[in-house]
């Protein structure tokens, strides 16, 4: 009866459809933002969200991976589907708690559970299940406290640098990239010692890919999937990609150097496998898959899976998918996506991002945020941002400030777009990168 209701309910385009996004970031603005200007009527709740989801939707203060309130606001609001944006409620498996709660269990979640959430959560995971299903990716050995003699003689065995890789979440930090022998032994002591916490109980010690690297990403219900655009995102703080790593500086899509035969290459070799993969190990899986690519020579390796879209790259790549985007959504939740065609704009698509001073160390937050008013051509989509209590008024409220996002004909005419934007608005200490798109303005394919 709750799904004669429910799909009821999706056939009349009178009917308001209610979806929670999970998350406060780029993405998840992003995300709210590209649902907003579907044909269906949608009230939108972002938990926790930041200012610029106040502007397109009702944030609610509640945090990501408090479940029982997320149950209770959603019961209150009658929210039908579930969008979540980051990793950590994947992990810790809020849609499971969703799937078992008879309360909840009609809700549409867009995310995996725990156990699909594990490409992204366990590497050593993630390797073993590419391994077992013959997916392209860097050799690797799993190490742990007892077996730390078989891994420095893989290291042995290994050419410089190597690669170092704490097994469970470490917010993007638990990679290491080594030149030093002697110091990537060091290293391989100090993670299985605690170096990340927990994450680093088990370490993936990888063979070192040369290659130029880029994220896919899909849609999936399960059985089939959707391509979304591709992208390229800038990990490093600094320009010419100096500095230490962020969570990323900016994007851009589509990557010249993904084309229809290297793009074929990763569907054939990575996407379907992955899918048939899951199916195999009866791993249930509703929601987007993140490929971080290394494209070798022109051969797709997989370097990480993820198990949400990502951030700068969502900012990016939505602006460029024409689809309605709850019709996407649903058709995944339906698992009809087999029979859906999405639709894609031609253009480029720039996306920089604008970081606090400081980031990735210690920042200030608070600042007042100005100029977002005198901006054109552009969407400017809101990552670490507050609003100010007594004016209302935006202010920074995390590293990764706003996200400034242009399209054009041409790779220039979207770079030079974003950033006259990004120029366009003040706060203080803001910093940008403005090569970003600029190593593929001249690439020359292999
Ligand atoms: P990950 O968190 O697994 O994406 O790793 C962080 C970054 O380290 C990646 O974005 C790559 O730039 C780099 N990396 C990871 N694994 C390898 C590898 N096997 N070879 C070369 N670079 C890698
Ligand atoms: N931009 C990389 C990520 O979202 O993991």
């Amino acid at each position: 009866m709750a799904e004669y209701v429910k799909s009821y309910q999706y056939k009349s385009m009178n009917t308001v459809l209610s979806i929670l996004i999970l998350g406060s970031g780029g993405r998840e603005h992003a995300i709210a933002w590209k649902i907003r200007q579907s044909r269906q009527a949608v009230r939108i709740f972002v938990a926790p969200g930041n200012a610029g989801t106040a502007d397109i939707a009702t944030n609610v203060p509640v945090d990501v991976t408090d479940f029982e309130q997320l149950k209770r606001f959603c019961i209150e609001e009658e929210i039908q589907m579930l969008v979540v944006g980051p990793e950590v409620p994947l992990v810790e498996g809020v849609a499971d708690f969703f799937q078992m709660d008879p309360l909840l269990a009609d809700i549409d979640v867009i995310g995996p559970g725990s156990r699909g959430a594990m490409l992204e959560g366990s590497k050593a995971f993630a390797k073993d299940f590419m391994l077992r299903h013959q997916i392209p990716t860097a050799a690797f050995l799993r190490v742990n406290k007892l077996n730390l003699e078989e891994g420095f003689l893989f290291l042995q065995k290994l050419k410089a640098p190597y690669v170092l890789k704490a097994d469970g979440l470490a917010a993007g930090k638990g990679v290491l990239i080594i030149h030093d022998p002697e110091e990537a032994r060091h290293e391989l002591k100090a993670m299985l010692e605690g170096k990340f916490g927990k994450a680093s109980d088990e370490v993936v010690i990888e063979e070192f890919l040369p290659g130029i690297e880029m994220s896919a990403f899909v849609l999936t219900d399960g059985s089939d999937f959707v391509m979304l655009p591709s992208a390229k995102d800038y990990k490093r703080i600094g320009e010419n990609d100096s500095g230490p790593n962020t969570g990323g500086m900016g994007a851009v899509s589509p990557v010249v150097f993904a084309d229809k035969v290297f793009m074929e290459k990763v569907k054939d070799r990575i996407i379907k496998p992955t899918i048939l993969g899951l199916q195999q190990e009866q791993i249930a899986y509703k929601g987007f898959i993140f490929f971080g690519l290394m494209n070798v020579g022109g051969d797709p390796y997989v370097i990480e899976y993820n198990a949400r879209l990502g951030d700068p790259e969502t900012e990016c790549i939505l602006t460029r998918i024409k689809t309605d985007f709850v019709d996407l959504l649903r058709a995944c939740a339906k698992g009809s996506l087999g029979s859906y065609k999405s639709e894609t704009d031609d253009r480029f698509a720039v996306t920089v991002m604008l970081v606090a001073e400081g980031y990735p160390g210690t920042y200030k937050r608070g600042d007042k945020i100005s100029g977002l008013e005198t901006v054109n051509d552009c969407v400017v989509f809101h990552a670490g941002t507050a609003s100010d209590i007594s004016t209302g008024s935006p202010k920074t409220n995390g590293g990764r400030v706003l996200a400034v996002t242009a399209l054009g004909d041409t790779l220039e005419e979207a770079r030079a777009t974003a950033l006259s934007n990004a120029a366009k608005i003040s706060y203080q200490g803001k910093y940008y990168r403005r090569d970003i798109g600029l190593d593929l303005l001249h690439f020359k394919p292999f």
